[in-house]
């Protein structure tokens, strides 16, 4: 199983620069006692200069532009996240497909993060389940198209969040559960055992993002088959998130 990872995605939060010192600070002390797990926090990209990452709690980025430099105003380079310490970029979260990113452009913005050594989080997940298996066509097409054209042994560096939409912004108890979760991740599995062989596949890190919160973060963990979580809103508070790195920390 590989090493298992938190990202809180603070997504358009805090308000201030001082609220965003004080929620890192307060995050990095509760991963502090961290053994197993990383602890990754993206937060808005104008507070990332103002983030210092450590041993224990990795930085990350929203988002990232597809072109390395150049005449892309309000845009922010895999190079200039690099040079800010970024390790993790999220890619093609729901957020930003409602916005108007495509697979195409997602499958170009996770070549430019890999080919500065970063870590491309790639967001997938359906709108709403059917009973006719088409969420899983969705899921698919995300994954092939998303990853298109990328080399058999950088797919193995991607990680892979799956995060159903209509699990998003909600509470717990309408997140996905983890016998769902658990198919989902077989799925996710199989089509990438496809595309770059099943040794490979298997290298590839699943995590689940969709209102996890202290409360089902360790049945989540245990049972969904994920190795870690994107957190949204819950990691905005500190007990909670608190709670859900210990839970994944704890795993046996
Ligand atoms: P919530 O945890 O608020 O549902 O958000 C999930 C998410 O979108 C993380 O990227």
């Amino acid at each position: 199983m590989a090493k298992r990872l938190i990202i809180a995605n603070w997504k358009m939060n805090p308000a201030t620069l001082k609220e965003a010192r004080a929620l890192f600070q307060a995050t990095k002390k509760k991963a502090s006692t961290v053994a197993r797990a990383s602890v990754v926090i993206a937060p808005p990209s104008v507070y990332l200069a103002f983030c210092k990452p450590s041993k224990k709690v990795l930085l990350g980025a929203q988002n990232v532009a597809w072109a390395d430099k150049g005449a892309f105003t309000g845009e922010i380079s895999a190079v200039q996240l690099a040079n800010l310490n970024v390790t993790y970029v999220i890619v093609g979260h729901s957020e930003r497909r409602f916005l108007g990113e495509t697979d195409e452009i997602i499958s170009k913005k996770i070549k430019s993060v890999l080919k500065q050594s970063l870590i491309p989080v790639l967001c997938i997940g359906e709108l709403e389940r059917d009973n006719h298996g088409a969420y899983l066509r969705m899921v698919e097409d995300q994954i092939r198209k998303s990853l298109a054209g990328i080399g058999r042994e950088s797919l193995a560096k991607v990680v892979i969040a799956y995060e159903p939409v209509w699990a998003i912004g909600k509470s717990s108890d309408e997140a996905v559960n983890s016998h769902k979760l658990h198919e989902m991740t077989i799925f996710i599995r199989k089509i990438l055992s496809g595309m770059c062989g099943r040794d490979l596949a298997h290298k590839v890190q699943i995590i689940y993002g969709g209102s996890v919160e202290a409360k089902n973060a360790l049945e989540l963990i245990q049972n969904g088959n994920v190795s870690g979580f994107l957190v949204g809103h819950a990691s905005l508070d500190i007990k909670g998130f608190g709670e859900i790195v210990k839970a994944v920390d704890a795993r046996g």
